[in-house]
């Protein structure tokens, strides 16, 4: 059955559980979000993620509490709004000749922009959000981004997302496309200690996004816990790894 996050909490009884499906409108609502989820479990519905991970998830500030623990992330200047001018102290201090800005609470590449020294924002541009600059990585271009779907921790399957050749994002939006990809031993491992690092036990899903630093090791891009599209064209295990993690919390 498929309900609106929107709907009462009066729609949702004789429910047990509920999966976090399509919510894609949640990063511009994301209190009355987090609001309905709470309100669930209060009505005793186990809630997939919990609202709790989602809470942590929703902003992108986690990945600093993820580089603390030790996990490659991607540099970062966080901000709590970007101009012009911030734009250009941020390609000097990373020495980049690109840099992206991004939303701290955003998915879908929303609100995303990217600028070089010769392609600076307008002299009035404002982010107008809290927001993080991050050097532009040549990799998600020339190999493409990781996507790494885990199920109750256990690893389901790879996928390797490529941009089109029009775009450096590499969502089918924006004309990106996806491969299968068996990852290299270390390359999952990367993977694996980011699902350690989490602050909370055997998410049902995660999917760990990563792109490769200069140096050659995987950076997480990010941790996708909310309602994360994960990949069932290239994931053959995954609806029975699903099925059982949710049997798993109905009892
Ligand atoms: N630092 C970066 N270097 C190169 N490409 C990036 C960088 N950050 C983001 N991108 C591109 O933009 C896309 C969206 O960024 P991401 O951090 O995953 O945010 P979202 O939550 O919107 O998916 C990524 O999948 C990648 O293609
Ligand atoms: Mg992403």
């Amino acid at each position: 059955m498929e309900l609106d996050w929107r709907a009462p909490v009066d729609d949702f009884s004789g429910i047990d559980l509920v999966l976090l499906g399509t919510a894609w409108d949640y990063q511009d609502h994301f209190a009355e979000f987090l609001q309905k989820l709470v309100a669930l479990e209060k009505a005793g519905i186990v809630v997939c993620n919990p609202a709790d991970v989602v809470r942590w998830n929703g902003d992108k500030r986690y990945l600093k509490q993820l580089a603390d623990a030790g996990i490659p992330t991607i540099p970062t200047l966080w901000l709590d709004d970007a101009g012009r001018s911030d734009i250009a102290i941020a390609l000097d201090a990373f020495e980049a000749p690109r840099v992206v800005v991004k939303r701290q609470v955003g998915a879908g590449g929303l609100g995303q922009q990217a600028f070089s020294h010769d392609a600076l924002p307008q002299p009035g541009w404002r982010m107008g959000l809290p927001c993080m600059v991050q050097p532009f990585l040549p990799s998600v271009v020339e190999e493409g981004e990781y996507t790494f779907v885990f199920i109750d921790s256990e690893f389901s399957h790879g996928v390797l997302k490529r941009a089109g050749k029009d775009d450096y994002r590499i969502q089918s939006l924006y004309g990106g496309y996806e491969c299968d990809y068996a990852p290299e031993p270390a390359d999952l491992a990367s993977a694996q200690a980011v699902i350690s690092a989490l602050p909370f036990s055997d998410p049902l899903y995660a999917r760990i996004d990563m792109a490769r630093l200069p140096t050659g090791e995987l950076a997480v891009m990010e941790a996708e816990l909310i309602e994360p599209y994960l990949y069932p064209e290239q994931g053959p295990r995954l609806g029975e790894l699903l099925a059982s993690a949710v049997v798993k919390r109905l009892r």
